[in-house]
């Protein structure tokens, strides 16, 4: 599908009804998700028929994106039920069925030491894709912990974004990792007065487009 037709599919989703600054639920725009999903079908070819997790769905652009480019089947984990209404929602809307969602907090679900991690983790899925809070909200390190829940529960690649002062850092982490790394793409991320500690009406902040690729993907 054309990126501008997969953009304008995804314009008719709704946002949250009462977004959590604690929980940094800033939606992903419908031009910066058109254009990583186009990317990583176009690219990687690692949606069309592939099984899909998306971390952190919110109201589940990502996920819906994910279908429209035709995955066979996609999880949306979040921790908040309010985000998960307005996700359903959406889903209903759009007539979408080959979707479940979960509420989990992706943080407690992540044991620190690996190998139990891949016990408990059992579920694997070809690809998985997410837009995750940065840690700016004293929950410094989340952004990494959702990506190695990814890969934990992933075969192929995680697709996700990060602000880009943060570059050194996942570098130095996919080597750690041992997964390869590459910058797919930089946006604007424009984050509307949503919250009432947003001095600035709005604030475009700089984020990587990334992608975690397991060893030989
Ligand atoms: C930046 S928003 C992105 C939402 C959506 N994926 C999108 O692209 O528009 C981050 C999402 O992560 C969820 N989240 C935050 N902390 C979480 C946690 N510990 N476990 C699971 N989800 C979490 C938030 O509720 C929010 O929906």
């Amino acid at each position: 599908m054309k990126l501008q037709k997969l953009q304008s599919h995804l314009e008719g989703i709704d946002e949250f009804d009462n977004p959590k600054i604690l929980l940094e639920q800033y939606p992903t725009s419908p031009h910066i998700a058109a254009v990583m999903l186009h990317e990583i079908q176009l690219k990687f070819g690692d949606i069309a028929g592939c099984s899909v997790l998306d971390l952190g769905c919110g109201c589940g652009i990502l996920t819906i994106g994910s279908v429209i480019q035709e995955a066979a089947y996609v999880l949306g984990i979040d921790v908040d039920k309010e985000a998960l209404e307005v996700c359903q929602r959406n889903l209903n809307e759009y007539e979408i069925s080959n979707v479940d969602l979960l509420q989990q907090d992706i943080v407690n679900i992540l044991p620190k030491d690996l190998k139990d991690s891949k016990k408990i983790l059992s579920k694997k899925f070809d690809t998985v894709i997410m837009n995750p809070p940065f840690g700016t909200k004293k929950n410094a390190g989340i952004d990494m912990d959702f990506v190695r829940a990814g890969l934990m529960m992933s075969t192929n690649a995680v697709y996700s974004l990060h602000k880009s002062t943060t570059r050194e850092h996942l570098c130095k982490k996919a080597q750690d990792w041992g997964v390869s790394i590459d910058f797919l793409g930089q946006f604007e991320f424009n984050i509307a007065k949503t919250f009432k500690c947003h001095k600035k009406k709005e604030a475009d902040i700089e984020v990587d487009f990334v992608r975690f690729g397991h060893k030989n993907k």
